[in-house]
């Protein structure tokens, strides 16, 4: 007994340094742990455990295979099938071919071959299962090409500490956040001229729009403003923005000039035979124009009936904005803590201009359902799992029709404002702006002419 012990207790000491200084390791420079210690045992696990996973997932196919041993009836041969005779048929559960899982920044992904009859919604469907099986955050599935998925896991949420806002490189085009994969967040109104920015509140709404603030402020673009709730949000960002409306008489005025603007400019681009203001020459090319909505629902909510005219103006006229701005240069992103259809027709036939969309954290499942639209019932229930712990958190929706789990950088009020003080002498004025403008409908001939352009 006397020699045993220290030698074990040796031991014991060595491995206790040992894991001490792999729990350092890991604290202090996560990233070299991950690819030098952590991937490849995780590596050789799943692929070790890969059978009983796709099992319990239900990602098998039984399929009869020939069946040979030797001693029959007394072993359950590979411990999968128990064989009576020599020779037999027998039905065995298949697993996926999987590839060798590769290294991310946040976990791992890797390729499997689909089996016969399998869709990439099966897989999408036992991604929480899969999560649960591996103990990572979250399993997100896509599908390269027909007949592989890959999945990605990352082991675990890459949204917890979300660090500075970058300068942005290119006109209209803002890095607000980061998504769940570990790549930049991007809000690039060229590619997607309109936003729908959909949470309850203190979802981190207005932080996005304080992020954008930063991001376009530097910009040679103008901002204007919507601000109902009597301009709390954006009065302070007012040296940067051309115009700003702080109540329903304002917005009509505002609206009114967006749209003589794009029938300005339509006119200009007409004469020049362009499509749009990108294909004019720069020196005759008007200035990009990004309308800020704050609430959105307060353009909609009548607060008496003398109300109703102005409201049936706002609303044809911001469906006007939406619907011919992209050409035009005029952007809108719309932020509401609700965009539904009892806020009248007008709001749905705005969100379906919309192909931009955000959602935050909201508090009942239809305003998800609305702001994602159709998208995979999975964005819909991550949609509806962001803990109000993590404001800022958001699903959103790109042009590819992948949908991502984001988060928005942290903008405190004071930064956009200070962004806002600093970049003031490059704010447009709206009287130059407008001036020469005239005030005409847009008749249903040109409408329908734009409009099918
Ligand atoms: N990305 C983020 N990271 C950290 N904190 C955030 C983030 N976005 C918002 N917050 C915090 O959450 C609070 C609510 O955000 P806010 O944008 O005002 O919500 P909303 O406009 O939806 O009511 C703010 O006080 C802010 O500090
Ligand atoms: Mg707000």
């Amino acid at each position: 007994m006397r020699e045993i012990l220290p030698p074990l207790l040796d031991t014991l000491i060595v491995l206790l340094m040992v894991a001490a200084g792999l729990w350092s390791w890991r604290r202090i420079h996560y990233r070299s742990f991950w690819l030098l210690a952590g991937y490849p045992l995780t590596a050789l696990s799943v692929r070790a455990t890969w059978r009983k996973v796709a099992l319990g997932c239900g990602l098998t196919k039984k399929r009869q295979r020939w069946w040979f041993t030797l001693t029959p009836g007394a072993v359950a041969s590979t411990g999968l099938v128990k064989v009576r005779r020599r020779f037999q048929r027998v039905a065995v559960d298949t697993k996926p071919w999987m590839w060798l899982p590769l290294p991310t920044r946040y976990g791992w992904r890797v390729t499997i071959r689909t089996l016969e009859g399998q869709i990439p919604e099966d897989y999408a469907e036992a991604a929480e299962r899969l999560a649960h099986s591996w103990r990572v955050h979250a399993v997100r599935v896509s599908s390269p090409r027909p007949g592989r998925v890959v999945l990605a896991a990352t082991m675990r949420d890459p949204l917890v500490r979300v660090d500075q806002v970058p300068a942005s490189s290119e006109l209209l085009k803002v890095t607000v956040g980061r998504l769940e994969t570990g790549k930049p967040w991007v809000i690039d109104f060229r590619t997607v001229p309109h936003w729908i920015n959909a949470g309850a509140t203190q979802s981190g709404k207005s932080n996005l729009a304080n992020a954008l603030i930063v991001g376009l402020a530097p910009q040679p673009v103008a901002l204007v403003g919507f601000d109902l709730k009597g301009g709390v949000e954006f009065t302070p960002y007012a040296p940067r923005l051309s115009a700003l409306a702080t109540c329903r008489a304002e917005s009509v005025r505002l609206l009114d000039d967006l749209v003589a603007l794009m029938v300005d400019r339509m006119g200009l681009c007409r004469q020049a035979g362009a499509r749009n203001i990108w294909q004019l020459p720069p020196a005759i090319r008007p200035v990009p124009i990004v309308a800020l909505v704050d609430e959105l629902a307060e353009l909609y909510l009548m607060a008496d009936k003398s109300e109703k005219d102005e409201i049936a103006k706002t609303s044809t006229a911001l469906l006007r904005v939406a619907q011919l701005g992209r050409a035009f240069g005029i952007y809108l992103f719309c932020c509401g803590q609700r965009i539904g259809s009892d806020l009248g027709p007008g709001v749905t036939a705005l969100r379906a201009q919309c192909s931009g969309r955000i959602c935050h954290r909201v508090n009942d499942p239809e305003t998800a359902t609305m702001t994602l639209g159709d998208l995979d019932p999975a964005a819909l229930i991550s949609a509806r799992s962001i803990a109000a712990e993590t404001p800022g958190v958001a699903i959103v929706a790109s042009q590819d029709g992948q949908w991502y789990r984001a988060r928005s950088f942290y903008v405190a009020e004071h930064a956009a404002e200070h962004a806002a003080r600093m970049y003031a002498d490059l704010t447009p004025s709206w009287a130059e702006l407008t001036e020469g403008t005239h005030h005409a409908e847009i008749n249903d001939a040109d409408l329908d002419e734009l409009l099918n352009a």
